[in-house]
């Protein structure tokens, strides 16, 4: 997807999962139905500018506690980490069958700017000036304190530190990883799932893992359609973005990306055979390969995910109200991930490269706004990252395990949870995500073994990590 974001979708019901996804247009796509635990709400007067020793100003931050498992006094803290999407509760998912286990309290905050934690009603790029991680990152520590000290007044004690773990996905799976590695003092660890530590301004693998996924049959079908669509947009252009219900698309990069995008969410998700049962069947019958893959992007894509198809335009991202401007945002200043086509074996349009990206973050935000991507891996290390006490997981079929951590070492195990269908946060979420599988079941997993496996391997170090937490005599702030 165009950017990492969020968001989990079925063929009957959209689900806006916390911890996001990276794709861009899609995370905006909020959910009436969810797979909750606790949707009760609470606020936190957070902190505007934390790097400003002159700007008071606070804003309402969204979060929520789920305290069924916790083991009074003293059990674990789970922090759940939202990222690029609105946070509408507590997900029920893998980390709640693990507060069960360690008896901890879980409690989760919206990220700021998304959902209901926006300091400003307009979001305009002046307004975003205080959207970043590293603002992200002191939200967690803030409100780790604060959590920690109206947890102490409700049990009418003082000066008590009940251990704290981090968890997150994707964008939050690398915040976690950043929280422990910039504030160790306040957690024992963390689990950072497909968490994309490493910026990276040309994501050509990105691609390269779609096609790696889908296999070599249906990525050669997917490269037959790409290029069958770019000669038809020269000749019938009308036509054809009418036959994908994509007219608004009048621009062909905006169209090539709103096709790829399609394509990748089957994988990125862990559902391949959504997309390649259909497209093989069309080929090996003789089909027409483009109404097989508009058949595909109309029912799949926009029927069950629920994308809107005019988010692909830049007219819509630079209305300041869309919420979908946040994660471009955070993409066109600190991370890129642009997902551009590699110079050979693309399944998507070539007309998707950096300098589309480029434009768009500048038409979009304005003249001089880049992603400052060396700037971030400086800050943060990259895949160089000298954490500590930091799971890393990745799913071998998705597409953004090649901006994650790469080798294990003892101190930041890294894991790989690999079957046919075991992609994006698939540790915590199961696989397929969609249509979602409760409680982080991995019951329709094409191997639930591989997940069960990294399952124990987490278990373990979280197990590991919260005791010595506790002998490290930890008891006051
Ligand atoms: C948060 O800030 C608002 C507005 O300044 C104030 O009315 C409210 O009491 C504050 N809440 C807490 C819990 O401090
Ligand atoms: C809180 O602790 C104090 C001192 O031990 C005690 O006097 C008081 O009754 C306690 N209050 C509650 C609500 O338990
Ligand atoms: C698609 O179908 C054609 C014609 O049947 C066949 O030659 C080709 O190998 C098929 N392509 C793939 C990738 O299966
Ligand atoms: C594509 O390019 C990569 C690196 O530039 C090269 O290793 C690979 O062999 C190329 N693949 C094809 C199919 O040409
Ligand atoms: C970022 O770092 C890379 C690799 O060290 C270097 O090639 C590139 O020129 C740098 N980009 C900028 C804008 O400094
Ligand atoms: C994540 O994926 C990358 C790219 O395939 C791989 O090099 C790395 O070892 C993987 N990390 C883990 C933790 O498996
Ligand atoms: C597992 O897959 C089967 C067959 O596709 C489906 O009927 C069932 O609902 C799925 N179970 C879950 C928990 O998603």
């Amino acid at each position: 997807m165009r950017s990492l974001l969020v968001f989990i979708g079925s063929l009957l019901m959209i689900i806006n999962i916390c911890n996001g996804l990276l794709t861009s247009r899609i995370d905006r796509m909020s959910s009436s139905s969810s797979n909750y635990i606790t949707k009760d709400a609470f606020w936190y007067n957070q902190t505007l500018d934390h790097f400003s020793p002159y700007d008071h100003r606070k804003f309402q931050q969204r979060y929520y506690e789920y305290l069924d498992s916790f083991r009074i006094p003293d059990g674990p803290i789970f922090l759940v980490i939202c990222g690029e999407s609105a946070c509408g509760g507590i997900s029920n998912d893998y980390v709640t069958v693990l507060a069960k286990k360690f008896g901890a309290a879980v409690v989760t905050l919206e990220h700021r700017y998304y959902g209901k934690s926006s300091p400003f009603k307009s979001l305009t790029t002046e307004n975003l000036k205080f959207l970043s991680s590293k603002q992200a990152l002191f939200d967690l520590a803030a409100f780790r304190q604060f959590y920690q000290e109206s947890l102490n007044l409700k049990l009418n004690r003082t000066d008590i530190e009940n251990p704290w773990f981090v968890f997150g996905i994707s964008y939050a799976g690398a915040l976690s990883a950043w929280f422990r590695l910039k504030f160790p003092h306040l957690t024992c660890g963390s689990v950072a799932s497909s968490g994309v530590v490493n910026a990276i301004l040309d994501y050509y693998q990105y691609d390269q893992q779609i096609g790696e996924s889908a296999g070599p049959e249906c990525k050669a079908i997917l490269q037959e359609v790409t290029q069958l669509v770019e000669n038809r947009l020269a000749s019938d252009g009308e036509a054809l973005r009418t036959e994908f219900g994509a007219s608004v698309l009048n621009i062909d990069g905006d169209f090539m990306y709103f096709l790829a995008d399609a394509a990748a969410v089957a994988i990125q998700y862990g559902n391949p055979d959504k997309l390649c049962i259909p497209m093989t069947e069309a080929n090996n019958t003789g089909k027409d390969l483009v109404s097989a893959y508009a058949k595909y992007v109309k029912e799949y894509y926009v029927g069950g995910f629920g994308v809107d198809i005019e988010s692909y335009t830049q007219e819509y991202l630079k209305n300041t109200e869309s919420g979908d401007r946040l994660w471009w945002f955070q993409v066109c200043t600190e991370f890129a991930f642009f997902q551009v086509a590699p110079s050979n074996d693309s399944t998507r349009s070539s007309k998707i490269d950096l300098s589309y990206h480029l434009d768009l973050c500048k038409s979009v935000f304005g003249e001089g706004v880049y992603p400052v991507v060396n700037s971030t891996n400086l800050y943060y290390g990259g895949t160089d990252i000298a954490g500590s006490k930091i799971v890393f997981t990745n799913g071998s079929q998705d597409p953004w395990r090649h901006a994650s951590k790469q080798v294990s070492s003892p101190d930041m195990p890294a894991y790989i949870v690999t079957c046919n269908n075991c992609a994006h946060g698939s540790d915590l979420r199961g696989c397929p995500q969609s249509p979602l599988v409760p409680e982080g079941s991995s019951k329709n997993c094409s191997s639930p073994e591989a997940v069960n496996k990294v399952r124990e391997q987490m278990i373990e170090q979280i197990d590991l990590w919260l005791s010595q937490c506790h002998t490290a005599g930890r008891s006051s702030m």
